[in-house]
């Protein structure tokens, strides 16, 4: 395990976690483990051997350029959804002819810019094909695309993370398939070279990739039948990860290949796009207690992380298991852990039975990898923490925290 208990400390790795805090100059930050990182990426590795495929790593669970790096070397692919993105997995060395460019609004400049670099290109919707030919023709050149489809399923998740159902804003409208392969069959500029899909995140139930995977083979047959040569189905990314901590099954890498292996034929290439199974469980987010405080029947741990620097559990509602990276043995209370924004939706933590802690205690956010650094914010002028990363005993800085100094500079226009 990368982030364990010894001696009623928090170690990640080799390195005892309330040491770092002593030893670096800010508060918060958050805290990556490299070997829990490999792990990860591995788990989809053994998981696919013998079956063709890309693991694309969607890059924007996690967008640090050391992590990056690392996935790249481990013979990742990279999955896109916007220019910067792209700019981004070049800096990183990614091979752009195994990455994908997703999403409902891309611009004509990052289509350009997708084309020029050979990235396949989801096509979204009618507006998006009219693009990418025009991406195409400008830069003259063929364009590799897949078709996004909606295969209507259910990936049972929040709302807002659930993306393959038949009223979302993601993909064609599949009556109008017809009509887009008619298009592509008269654009010499397009490649017609694979089916999409993406169901949704946090998927908990590998029956609900299955099921999809059925109806994209119906979807590959109906597209060969009108002559295309497809070679990749993509089914996405979205597999949950163990936040809750409660013992319940979480399906891994090779449970979901396993569960749709007997339905994937030789002569289709596998893509997937992983983002938070491959980092989520890979960092903490590491805060210092500030002071506890009651008011009516609540009482509150108030600490210096909040909703700027991880905004999940304020903006789904989402439980992130929270702990004390030392011992702590105050008198346990139902808490909620809450930050300094002035707002009630800023809390890291609901009803949260923990001892009661003492002034600069180190309190930790577990599951911080995917979509909390990529989502923060400067809301309430609060700076972007740094970031580390441990490789067994060695910690190793890979973001500099953001400063007012460097803030105030966007306002030299
Ligand atoms: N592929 C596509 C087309 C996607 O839209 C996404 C994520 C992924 C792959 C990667 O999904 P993953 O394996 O990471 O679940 N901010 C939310 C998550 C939004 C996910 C959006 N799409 C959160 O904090 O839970």
């Amino acid at each position: 395990m990368s982030f364990h208990f010894k001696d009623g400390y928090l170690y990640c790795e080799e390195l005892k976690i309330k040491d770092i805090q002593e030893q670096v100059p800010e508060s918060p930050f958050y805290l990556y483990s490299l070997d829990q990182i490999t792990s990860n990426y591995k788990a989809y590795e053994s998981a696919l051997e013998g079956i063709e495929s890309i693991i694309g790593y969607a890059i924007k669970a996690n967008n640090n350029l050391t992590i990056l790096k690392h996935l790249r070397e481990l013979g990742s692919g990279a999955v896109l959804v916007s220019g910067n993105e792209l700019r981004m997995a070049l800096a990183a060395g990614f091979d752009l002819k195994r990455a994908v460019l997703n999403g409902n609004g891309k611009t004509l400049g990052e289509l350009i810019l997708a084309v020029q670099h050979g990235v396949m290109i989801n096509i979204d919707s009618e507006f998006d094909l009219e693009h990418i030919q025009q991406a195409a023709k400008e830069v003259g050149k063929v364009a590799d695309v897949l078709i996004r489809i909606n295969p209507d399923v259910d990936p049972e998740v929040h709302p807002y993370v659930s993306t393959g159902i038949k009223n979302s804003k993601f993909g064609i409208r599949n009556e109008r398939l017809k009509w887009f392969l008619d298009q592509i069959k008269t654009e010499p500029l397009l490649d017609l070279i694979g089916v999409h899909c993406h169901l949704g995140s946090t998927i908990k139930k590998v029956r609900i990739f299955r099921d999809a995977t059925v109806l994209m083979m119906e979807f590959i047959e109906t597209i060969r039948n009108e002559g295309f040569d497809l070679k990749y189905l993509n089914i996405g990314g979205g597999l949950g990860i163990d936040y809750e901590k409660t013992g319940e099954y979480i399906p891994t890498p090779s449970h979901l290949i396993d569960s749709i292996g007997d339905v994937l034929p030789d002569d289709v290439e596998l893509i997937i796009e992983p983002g938070r199974s491959i980092i989520g469980n890979a960092a903490v987010f590491v805060n210092r207690v500030t002071g506890v405080k009651t008011n009516g029947n609540k009482h509150f741990i108030v600490i210096d992380g909040s909703m700027a620097e991880l905004i999940r559990p304020s903006l789904y509602d989402t439980y992130q298991h929270i702990d004390f990276i030392e011992p702590v043995d105050g008198e346990v209370k139902t808490y909620d852990v809450v930050g300094p924004v002035c707002e009630s939706a800023d809390f890291l933590g609901k009803d949260r039975p923990l001892p009661t802690p003492h002034e600069g205690a180190g309190l930790i956010v577990y599951d911080a990898g995917a979509y909390c650094y990529a989502m923060s914010s400067n809301y309430n002028l609060k700076m972007r923490p740094p970031e580390y990363l441990v490789d067994g005993d060695r910690l190793i800085q890979i973001r500099r925290a953001e400063t007012f100094e460097g803030y105030m500079r966007l306002f030299e226009v």
